[in-house]
Protein backbone atom coordinates (compact mmCIF):
# COMPACT_ATOMS: atom_id res chain seq x y z
CA UNK A 1 0.00 0.00 0.00
CA UNK A 2 1.75 3.89 -0.92
CA UNK A 3 1.86 5.95 2.14
CA UNK A 4 2.50 9.13 0.26
CA UNK A 5 2.07 10.66 -2.87
CA UNK A 6 4.08 13.51 -4.62
CA UNK A 7 2.54 16.19 -7.04
CA UNK A 8 4.80 17.82 -9.13
CA UNK A 9 3.98 21.85 -10.03
CA UNK A 10 6.50 23.83 -11.91
CA UNK A 11 9.25 21.69 -11.41
CA UNK A 12 8.63 21.94 -7.51
CA UNK A 13 8.08 18.67 -5.64
CA UNK A 14 5.29 17.95 -2.81
CA UNK A 15 4.91 15.13 -0.81
CA UNK A 16 1.47 14.21 0.80
CA UNK A 17 0.12 11.33 3.08
CA UNK A 18 -1.29 8.25 1.98
CA UNK A 19 -4.02 7.22 4.41
CA UNK A 20 -5.93 3.72 3.95
CA UNK A 21 -9.47 2.87 5.02
CA UNK A 22 -10.09 -0.09 6.89
CA UNK A 23 -11.53 -1.61 3.65
CA UNK A 24 -8.10 -0.66 2.05
CA UNK A 25 -9.35 2.23 0.31
CA UNK A 26 -6.69 4.83 -0.20
CA UNK A 27 -6.70 8.72 0.07
CA UNK A 28 -4.47 11.46 -0.64
CA UNK A 29 -4.28 13.98 2.23
CA UNK A 30 -4.06 16.99 0.80
CA UNK A 31 -5.32 19.06 3.69
CA UNK A 32 -1.52 20.90 3.81
CA UNK A 33 -1.86 21.46 0.06
CA UNK A 34 -2.71 24.77 -0.03
CA UNK A 35 -0.25 26.33 2.78
CA UNK A 36 2.52 24.41 1.14
CA UNK A 37 1.91 25.51 -2.25
CA UNK A 38 1.43 29.07 -1.51
CA UNK A 39 -2.72 28.87 -2.93
CA UNK A 40 -2.84 25.96 -4.92
CA UNK A 41 -6.35 23.72 -4.49
CA UNK A 42 -7.73 20.86 -6.28
CA UNK A 43 -11.14 21.27 -8.36
CA UNK A 44 -13.44 18.44 -7.99
CA UNK A 45 -16.75 19.31 -8.80
CA UNK A 46 -19.99 17.52 -7.80
CA UNK A 47 -17.00 16.13 -5.29
CA UNK A 48 -16.52 12.86 -7.51
CA UNK A 49 -12.91 12.26 -5.82
CA UNK A 50 -13.25 14.03 -2.82
CA UNK A 51 -13.25 12.27 0.10
CA UNK A 52 -15.19 15.08 2.60
CA UNK A 53 -14.40 13.28 6.09
CA UNK A 54 -13.57 9.99 7.92
CA UNK A 55 -16.13 7.66 8.26
CA UNK A 56 -17.34 4.67 10.91
CA UNK A 57 -20.56 4.44 9.92
CA UNK A 58 -21.34 3.04 6.73
CA UNK A 59 -19.00 1.58 3.93
CA UNK A 60 -20.21 0.80 0.46
CA UNK A 61 -18.08 -0.05 -2.92
CA UNK A 62 -19.65 0.55 -5.59
CA UNK A 63 -17.94 -1.94 -8.08
CA UNK A 64 -18.60 -5.12 -6.19
CA UNK A 65 -22.42 -3.67 -5.40
CA UNK A 66 -21.14 -3.77 -1.69
CA UNK A 67 -23.07 -1.63 1.32
CA UNK A 68 -22.69 -2.45 4.81
CA UNK A 69 -23.25 -0.62 8.36
CA UNK A 70 -20.80 -0.39 10.85
CA UNK A 71 -19.58 -3.87 9.55
CA UNK A 72 -23.00 -5.39 9.12
CA UNK A 73 -24.03 -6.42 5.74
CA UNK A 74 -27.38 -4.76 4.18
CA UNK A 75 -28.75 -8.34 2.98
CA UNK A 76 -27.95 -9.77 6.89
CA UNK A 77 -29.74 -6.58 8.59
CA UNK A 78 -32.76 -6.47 6.41
CA UNK A 79 -33.49 -10.32 6.90
CA UNK A 80 -33.04 -10.52 10.85
CA UNK A 81 -33.09 -6.66 12.08
CA UNK A 82 -36.14 -3.94 12.60
CA UNK A 83 -35.87 -0.60 11.31
CA UNK A 84 -34.90 0.61 14.96
CA UNK A 85 -32.59 -2.39 15.84
CA UNK A 86 -30.85 -0.75 12.70
CA UNK A 87 -31.00 2.70 13.60
CA UNK A 88 -29.36 2.24 17.31
CA UNK A 89 -26.73 0.12 15.36
CA UNK A 90 -25.84 3.18 12.72
CA UNK A 91 -26.60 5.98 15.47
CA UNK A 92 -24.09 4.61 18.16
CA UNK A 93 -21.94 1.93 16.43
CA UNK A 94 -23.02 -1.61 17.99
CA UNK A 95 -26.39 -3.80 17.73
CA UNK A 96 -28.24 -3.02 21.24
CA UNK A 97 -28.85 -5.58 23.73
CA UNK A 98 -32.32 -6.51 24.67
CA UNK A 99 -31.91 -3.87 27.50
CA UNK A 100 -30.68 -1.19 25.68
CA UNK A 101 -33.20 -1.82 22.52
CA UNK A 102 -35.92 -1.70 25.51
CA UNK A 103 -34.65 1.52 26.90
CA UNK A 104 -34.36 3.08 23.73
CA UNK A 105 -37.80 2.38 22.44
CA UNK A 106 -39.39 3.61 25.52
CA UNK A 107 -37.40 6.84 25.39
CA UNK A 108 -38.84 7.58 22.00
CA UNK A 109 -41.98 6.88 22.38
CA UNK A 110 -41.91 9.11 25.57
CA UNK A 111 -41.31 11.92 23.24
CA UNK A 112 -44.15 11.11 20.69
CA UNK A 113 -46.27 14.10 21.32
CA UNK A 114 -45.35 17.49 18.81
CA UNK A 115 -45.92 20.78 20.38
CA UNK A 116 -49.91 21.72 19.66
CA UNK A 117 -48.85 24.55 18.59
CA UNK A 118 -47.16 23.37 15.47
CA UNK A 119 -50.60 22.77 14.35
CA UNK A 120 -50.55 26.59 13.83
CA UNK A 121 -48.06 26.40 11.42
CA UNK A 122 -49.67 23.64 9.77
CA UNK A 123 -52.62 26.15 8.92
CA UNK A 124 -50.61 28.58 7.19
CA UNK A 125 -49.83 25.88 4.68
CA UNK A 126 -52.13 25.36 1.44
CA UNK A 127 -53.28 22.11 1.05
CA UNK A 128 -51.82 21.61 -1.89
CA UNK A 129 -48.67 21.97 -0.57
CA UNK A 130 -45.82 19.45 -1.37
CA UNK A 131 -45.22 17.11 1.99
CA UNK A 132 -41.69 18.00 1.64
CA UNK A 133 -41.68 21.11 1.89
CA UNK A 134 -44.12 20.54 4.85
CA UNK A 135 -41.70 18.07 6.88
CA UNK A 136 -38.75 20.54 5.85
CA UNK A 137 -40.47 23.44 7.78
CA UNK A 138 -41.81 21.73 10.53
CA UNK A 139 -38.59 19.92 11.45
CA UNK A 140 -37.27 23.62 11.16
CA UNK A 141 -40.20 24.92 13.31
CA UNK A 142 -39.07 22.30 15.65
CA UNK A 143 -36.43 24.62 17.04
CA UNK A 144 -38.39 26.72 17.93
CA UNK A 145 -40.21 24.71 20.52
CA UNK A 146 -36.64 23.23 21.48
CA UNK A 147 -34.54 26.14 21.63
CA UNK A 148 -32.17 24.92 23.86
CA UNK A 149 -28.30 23.54 21.64
CA UNK A 150 -27.53 20.51 22.32
CA UNK A 151 -24.16 19.98 24.49
CA UNK A 152 -22.18 18.09 22.15
CA UNK A 153 -19.86 17.18 24.86
CA UNK A 154 -22.85 15.46 26.46
CA UNK A 155 -23.60 11.83 26.33
CA UNK A 156 -27.25 12.48 27.54
CA UNK A 157 -27.87 15.87 25.89
CA UNK A 158 -27.16 14.11 22.37
CA UNK A 159 -29.05 10.74 23.42
CA UNK A 160 -31.78 13.15 24.67
CA UNK A 161 -32.04 15.46 21.28
CA UNK A 162 -31.49 11.90 19.39
CA UNK A 163 -34.60 10.26 20.70
CA UNK A 164 -36.78 13.51 20.98
CA UNK A 165 -36.29 13.86 16.67
CA UNK A 166 -36.68 10.02 15.99
CA UNK A 167 -40.01 10.46 17.77
CA UNK A 168 -41.41 13.77 16.23
CA UNK A 169 -40.32 13.24 12.53
CA UNK A 170 -42.46 11.01 11.86
CA UNK A 171 -45.30 12.27 13.44
CA UNK A 172 -44.59 15.61 11.38
CA UNK A 173 -44.49 13.14 7.65
CA UNK A 174 -47.78 11.65 8.86
CA UNK A 175 -49.04 15.21 9.14
CA UNK A 176 -47.65 16.24 6.34
CA UNK A 177 -49.47 13.66 4.40
CA UNK A 178 -53.02 14.22 6.58
CA UNK A 179 -53.43 17.59 5.64
CA UNK A 180 -52.77 16.81 2.51
CA UNK A 181 -55.35 14.74 2.11
CA UNK A 182 -57.65 16.64 4.28
CA UNK A 183 -57.42 13.95 7.38
CA UNK A 184 -57.78 14.90 10.51
CA UNK A 185 -54.43 14.99 12.38
CA UNK A 186 -53.66 11.76 14.61
CA UNK A 187 -51.24 10.93 17.22
CA UNK A 188 -48.81 8.30 17.78
CA UNK A 189 -50.13 5.09 19.40
CA UNK A 190 -47.67 3.89 22.01
CA UNK A 191 -48.52 0.51 22.47
CA UNK A 192 -47.10 0.09 18.41
CA UNK A 193 -43.85 -0.70 17.78
CA UNK A 194 -41.84 1.98 15.72
CA UNK A 195 -43.52 0.99 12.06
CA UNK A 196 -46.54 0.07 12.89
CA UNK A 197 -47.09 3.39 14.89
CA UNK A 198 -45.90 5.38 11.36
CA UNK A 199 -49.09 3.28 9.62
CA UNK A 200 -51.67 4.14 11.46
CA UNK A 201 -50.35 7.84 12.30
CA UNK A 202 -50.50 7.75 8.54
CA UNK A 203 -53.62 5.99 7.56
CA UNK A 204 -55.88 5.44 10.37
CA UNK A 205 -59.24 7.17 9.96
CA UNK A 206 -61.55 8.30 13.11
CA UNK A 207 -64.57 6.44 11.58
CA UNK A 208 -63.04 2.87 11.21
CA UNK A 209 -60.94 0.71 13.30
CA UNK A 210 -57.27 0.28 11.72
CA UNK A 211 -56.09 -3.28 11.26
CA UNK A 212 -52.36 -3.42 10.67
CA UNK A 213 -51.20 -6.15 7.76
CA UNK A 214 -48.10 -7.97 9.41
CA UNK A 215 -47.06 -8.49 5.79
CA UNK A 216 -47.34 -4.55 4.83
CA UNK A 217 -45.73 -3.89 8.23
CA UNK A 218 -42.81 -6.02 7.40
CA UNK A 219 -42.25 -4.78 3.98
CA UNK A 220 -42.56 -1.37 5.00
CA UNK A 221 -39.52 -2.14 7.86
CA UNK A 222 -37.45 -3.94 5.10
CA UNK A 223 -37.73 -1.31 2.78
CA UNK A 224 -37.15 1.89 5.52
CA UNK A 225 -33.88 -0.67 6.78
CA UNK A 226 -32.40 -0.26 3.03
CA UNK A 227 -32.44 3.42 3.84
CA UNK A 228 -31.11 4.31 6.47
CA UNK A 229 -27.76 5.61 5.74
CA UNK A 230 -25.92 5.82 2.33
CA UNK A 231 -22.43 7.64 3.55
CA UNK A 232 -21.43 10.86 2.20
CA UNK A 233 -24.59 11.17 -0.65
CA UNK A 234 -26.34 14.83 -1.14
CA UNK A 235 -28.65 15.05 1.95
CA UNK A 236 -25.63 13.98 3.89
CA UNK A 237 -23.46 15.91 3.21
CA UNK A 238 -25.71 18.79 3.50
CA UNK A 239 -26.49 18.14 6.96
CA UNK A 240 -22.76 17.22 8.13
CA UNK A 241 -22.05 20.84 5.89
CA UNK A 242 -25.19 22.67 7.97
CA UNK A 243 -24.22 21.20 11.56
CA UNK A 244 -20.22 22.18 11.04
CA UNK A 245 -21.48 25.92 11.29
CA UNK A 246 -22.94 24.11 14.89
CA UNK A 247 -26.36 24.48 13.50
CA UNK A 248 -28.70 22.52 15.93
CA UNK A 249 -29.67 18.78 14.88
CA UNK A 250 -33.24 19.81 13.50
CA UNK A 251 -32.18 22.85 11.60
CA UNK A 252 -29.57 20.58 10.07
CA UNK A 253 -31.58 17.58 9.24
CA UNK A 254 -33.95 19.86 7.81
CA UNK A 255 -31.71 20.94 5.37
CA UNK A 256 -31.12 17.37 4.74
CA UNK A 257 -34.62 16.93 4.01
CA UNK A 258 -34.40 19.81 1.13
CA UNK A 259 -31.31 18.43 -0.28
CA UNK A 260 -33.13 14.68 -0.60
CA UNK A 261 -36.53 16.43 -2.46
CA UNK A 262 -34.45 16.99 -5.69
CA UNK A 263 -35.40 13.78 -8.16
CA UNK A 264 -31.67 13.40 -8.89
CA UNK A 265 -31.63 12.36 -5.50
CA UNK A 266 -34.33 11.28 -3.59
CA UNK A 267 -37.25 12.32 -5.47
CA UNK A 268 -36.11 9.72 -7.88
CA UNK A 269 -39.08 7.65 -6.43
CA UNK A 270 -41.72 10.15 -6.80
CA UNK A 271 -40.16 10.78 -10.31
CA UNK A 272 -39.67 6.88 -11.31
CA UNK A 273 -43.63 6.23 -10.59
CA UNK A 274 -44.72 9.08 -12.54
CA UNK A 275 -42.20 7.70 -15.40
CA UNK A 276 -43.97 4.41 -15.12
CA UNK A 277 -47.57 6.01 -14.70
CA UNK A 278 -46.52 8.00 -18.32
CA UNK A 279 -45.49 5.26 -19.99
CA UNK A 280 -48.72 2.88 -18.99
CA UNK A 281 -50.82 6.10 -20.16
CA UNK A 282 -48.73 5.94 -23.89
CA UNK A 283 -49.86 2.80 -24.22
CA UNK A 284 -46.62 0.88 -22.41
CA UNK A 285 -43.87 1.60 -25.47
CA UNK A 286 -40.92 0.93 -22.97
CA UNK A 287 -38.14 1.34 -26.14
CA UNK A 288 -40.14 4.80 -27.44
CA UNK A 289 -38.93 5.93 -23.71
CA UNK A 290 -35.59 4.30 -23.33
CA UNK A 291 -34.79 5.94 -27.02
CA UNK A 292 -35.74 9.57 -25.36
CA UNK A 293 -33.65 8.38 -22.38
CA UNK A 294 -30.87 8.17 -24.70
CA UNK A 295 -31.53 11.19 -26.74
CA UNK A 296 -28.92 13.84 -25.97
CA UNK A 297 -31.36 16.63 -27.18
CA UNK A 298 -34.06 15.43 -24.90
CA UNK A 299 -33.62 15.99 -21.44
CA UNK A 300 -35.44 13.06 -20.32
CA UNK A 301 -33.24 10.88 -17.87
CA UNK A 302 -34.38 7.23 -17.18
CA UNK A 303 -35.77 7.83 -13.42
CA UNK A 304 -34.51 4.93 -11.10
CA UNK A 305 -31.32 4.24 -13.34
CA UNK A 306 -28.05 5.69 -12.62
CA UNK A 307 -25.73 5.91 -9.60
CA UNK A 308 -22.71 8.64 -8.68
CA UNK A 309 -21.25 5.56 -6.76
CA UNK A 310 -22.75 2.05 -7.85
CA UNK A 311 -21.30 1.07 -11.03
CA UNK A 312 -22.53 -2.03 -10.69
CA UNK A 313 -25.72 -3.44 -9.09
CA UNK A 314 -27.45 -1.22 -6.22
CA UNK A 315 -27.57 -4.15 -3.57
CA UNK A 316 -30.34 -2.18 -2.42
CA UNK A 317 -32.41 -2.31 -5.46
CA UNK A 318 -31.90 -6.43 -5.80
CA UNK A 319 -33.27 -6.78 -2.67
CA UNK A 320 -36.03 -4.18 -3.30
CA UNK A 321 -37.04 -6.26 -6.56
CA UNK A 322 -37.17 -9.25 -4.64
CA UNK A 323 -39.51 -7.87 -1.53
CA UNK A 324 -41.68 -6.54 -4.25
CA UNK A 325 -42.30 -9.42 -5.72
CA UNK A 326 -43.00 -11.45 -2.11
CA UNK A 327 -45.20 -8.50 -0.78
CA UNK A 328 -47.39 -8.99 -4.53
CA UNK A 329 -47.06 -12.36 -4.48
CA UNK A 330 -48.23 -12.78 -0.25
CA UNK A 331 -51.07 -10.27 -0.71
CA UNK A 332 -52.11 -11.26 -3.65
CA UNK A 333 -51.88 -8.07 -5.78
CA UNK A 334 -51.51 -7.42 -9.30
CA UNK A 335 -49.57 -4.16 -10.53
CA UNK A 336 -49.31 -3.62 -14.25
CA UNK A 337 -46.49 -0.94 -13.49
CA UNK A 338 -44.58 -3.79 -11.59
CA UNK A 339 -44.54 -5.29 -15.38
CA UNK A 340 -43.87 -2.30 -16.85
CA UNK A 341 -41.08 -1.52 -14.42
CA UNK A 342 -39.58 -5.18 -15.38
CA UNK A 343 -39.92 -4.72 -18.81
CA UNK A 344 -37.81 -1.27 -18.65
CA UNK A 345 -35.04 -2.68 -16.73
CA UNK A 346 -34.83 -5.63 -19.12
CA UNK A 347 -34.52 -4.10 -22.10
CA UNK A 348 -32.14 -0.94 -20.22
CA UNK A 349 -29.77 -3.93 -18.81
CA UNK A 350 -29.40 -5.12 -22.65
CA UNK A 351 -29.02 -2.02 -24.32
CA UNK A 352 -25.07 -0.86 -25.19
CA UNK A 353 -25.77 2.89 -24.13
CA UNK A 354 -26.59 1.64 -20.47
CA UNK A 355 -24.47 -1.11 -20.12
CA UNK A 356 -21.46 1.61 -21.46
CA UNK A 357 -21.94 4.04 -19.10
CA UNK A 358 -23.01 1.37 -16.17
CA UNK A 359 -26.44 2.59 -15.79
CA UNK A 360 -28.21 -0.23 -13.29
CA UNK A 361 -31.66 0.38 -11.39
CA UNK A 362 -30.98 2.15 -8.14
CA UNK A 363 -32.79 2.06 -5.12
CA UNK A 364 -35.81 4.01 -5.95
CA UNK A 365 -36.68 2.14 -8.79
CA UNK A 366 -38.86 -0.51 -7.17
CA UNK A 367 -39.52 1.52 -3.81
CA UNK A 368 -41.84 3.59 -5.40
CA UNK A 369 -43.87 0.20 -6.48
CA UNK A 370 -43.84 -1.17 -2.59
CA UNK A 371 -45.25 2.15 -1.37
CA UNK A 372 -48.38 2.22 -4.45
CA UNK A 373 -48.97 -1.54 -2.85
CA UNK A 374 -48.67 -0.23 0.78
CA UNK A 375 -51.52 2.14 -0.24
CA UNK A 376 -48.68 5.43 0.06
CA UNK A 377 -49.99 8.38 -2.31
CA UNK A 378 -47.19 8.54 -4.49
CA UNK A 379 -46.26 12.64 -3.44
CA UNK A 380 -45.51 10.78 -0.10
CA UNK A 381 -42.73 8.27 -1.33
CA UNK A 382 -39.67 10.76 -0.93
CA UNK A 383 -41.39 11.83 2.99
CA UNK A 384 -41.26 7.83 3.54
CA UNK A 385 -37.29 7.89 1.85
CA UNK A 386 -36.72 11.19 4.51
CA UNK A 387 -38.19 8.42 7.44
CA UNK A 388 -35.89 6.01 6.56
CA UNK A 389 -32.99 8.04 5.81
CA UNK A 390 -33.59 10.00 9.50
CA UNK A 391 -31.40 7.54 11.42
CA UNK A 392 -28.34 7.93 8.74
CA UNK A 393 -28.28 11.45 9.02
CA UNK A 394 -28.25 11.48 12.92
CA UNK A 395 -25.32 9.46 13.08
CA UNK A 396 -23.23 11.44 10.44
CA UNK A 397 -24.01 14.40 12.25
CA UNK A 398 -23.39 13.11 15.51
CA UNK A 399 -19.99 11.87 14.40
CA UNK A 400 -19.42 14.86 12.53
CA UNK A 401 -19.77 17.48 15.89
CA UNK A 402 -18.33 14.52 18.17
CA UNK A 403 -15.11 14.61 15.96
CA UNK A 404 -15.13 18.35 16.15
CA UNK A 405 -15.01 18.45 12.47
CA UNK A 406 -13.93 22.35 11.40
CA UNK A 407 -16.46 24.49 9.36
CA UNK A 408 -17.58 22.81 5.84
CA UNK A 409 -16.30 25.83 3.35
CA UNK A 410 -14.76 24.45 0.38
CA UNK A 411 -12.69 26.85 -2.28
CA UNK A 412 -13.57 28.15 -5.80
CA UNK A 413 -11.50 28.51 -8.97
CA UNK A 414 -12.52 32.35 -9.55
CA UNK A 415 -13.33 32.94 -13.38
CA UNK A 416 -15.27 35.87 -12.98
CA UNK A 417 -14.14 39.27 -14.40
CA UNK A 418 -10.92 40.85 -13.05
CA UNK A 419 -11.12 44.47 -11.21
CA UNK A 420 -13.19 46.97 -13.17
CA UNK A 421 -14.25 50.82 -12.44
CA UNK A 422 -18.00 51.45 -11.29
CA UNK A 423 -19.71 53.00 -14.16
CA UNK A 424 -22.65 55.52 -13.20
CA UNK A 425 -26.57 54.29 -14.65
CA UNK A 426 -25.31 57.39 -17.18
CA UNK A 427 -22.02 55.61 -18.32
CA UNK A 428 -23.78 51.92 -18.11
N1 LIG B 1 -30.82 7.95 -17.92
C1 LIG B 1 -30.10 8.22 -19.03
N2 LIG B 1 -28.79 8.53 -19.02
C2 LIG B 1 -28.18 8.61 -17.83
C3 LIG B 1 -28.86 8.35 -16.62
C4 LIG B 1 -30.23 8.01 -16.70
N3 LIG B 1 -30.92 7.76 -15.59
N4 LIG B 1 -28.01 8.49 -15.58
C5 LIG B 1 -26.82 8.82 -16.12
N5 LIG B 1 -26.92 8.89 -17.47
C6 LIG B 1 -25.83 9.16 -18.43
C7 LIG B 1 -25.47 10.65 -18.46
O1 LIG B 1 -26.24 11.33 -19.43
C8 LIG B 1 -24.01 10.58 -18.79
O2 LIG B 1 -23.89 10.28 -20.17
P1 LIG B 1 -22.65 10.87 -21.03
O3 LIG B 1 -21.43 10.26 -20.44
O4 LIG B 1 -22.93 10.42 -22.42
O5 LIG B 1 -22.72 12.37 -20.87
C9 LIG B 1 -23.52 9.35 -18.03
O6 LIG B 1 -24.67 8.49 -17.93
C10 LIG B 1 -22.98 9.64 -16.63
O7 LIG B 1 -24.00 10.33 -15.90
P2 LIG B 1 -23.73 11.50 -14.86
O8 LIG B 1 -24.93 12.37 -14.79
O9 LIG B 1 -22.41 12.16 -15.17
O10 LIG B 1 -23.55 10.65 -13.54
P3 LIG B 1 -23.64 11.21 -12.07
O11 LIG B 1 -22.87 10.31 -11.24
O12 LIG B 1 -23.30 12.67 -12.03
O13 LIG B 1 -25.22 11.11 -11.74
C11 LIG B 1 -27.32 10.27 -11.06
C12 LIG B 1 -25.80 10.09 -11.03
C13 LIG B 1 -27.97 9.35 -10.06
C14 LIG B 1 -27.68 11.74 -10.67
C15 LIG B 1 -27.83 9.98 -12.50
O14 LIG B 1 -27.52 8.64 -12.85
C16 LIG B 1 -29.32 10.25 -12.68
O15 LIG B 1 -29.71 11.39 -12.95
N6 LIG B 1 -30.20 9.20 -12.52
C17 LIG B 1 -31.63 9.37 -12.57
C18 LIG B 1 -32.13 9.93 -11.26
C19 LIG B 1 -32.13 8.88 -10.16
O16 LIG B 1 -32.58 7.77 -10.34
N7 LIG B 1 -31.63 9.30 -8.98
C20 LIG B 1 -31.60 8.43 -7.79
C21 LIG B 1 -30.20 8.09 -7.38
S1 LIG B 1 -30.09 6.77 -6.19
C22 LIG B 1 -30.88 7.28 -4.75
C23 LIG B 1 -30.51 8.60 -4.23
O17 LIG B 1 -29.41 9.10 -4.34
O18 LIG B 1 -31.38 9.17 -3.59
Amino acid sequence: MPNKAILEIDGKKYEFPVLIGTENEVAIDISSLRGATKGVITLDPGFKNTGSCESKITFLDGEKGILRHRGYAIEELTKKASFLEVAYLVIFGELPTKAEFNKFEDDIKSHSMVNEEVKNIIDGFPKIAHPMGVLSSLTSALTAFNPGTVNVNSKEDMYQAIVRLLAKFPVLASWAHRINKGLPLNYSDNSLDYISNIMQMMFKIPTEEFKLNPIAVRALDELLILHEDHEQNCSTSTVRIAGSSAAGLFASISAGVSALWGPLHGGANQAVLEMLEEIQKDGGDVDKFINKAKDKNDPFRLMGFGHRVYKNFDPRARIIKKAADELFQDLNLNDPILDIAKHLEEVALKDEYFAERKLYPNVDFYSGIIYRALGVPVEMFTVMFAIGRLPGWIAQWKEMRENGEPIGRPRQLYTGETLRTFKSFEER
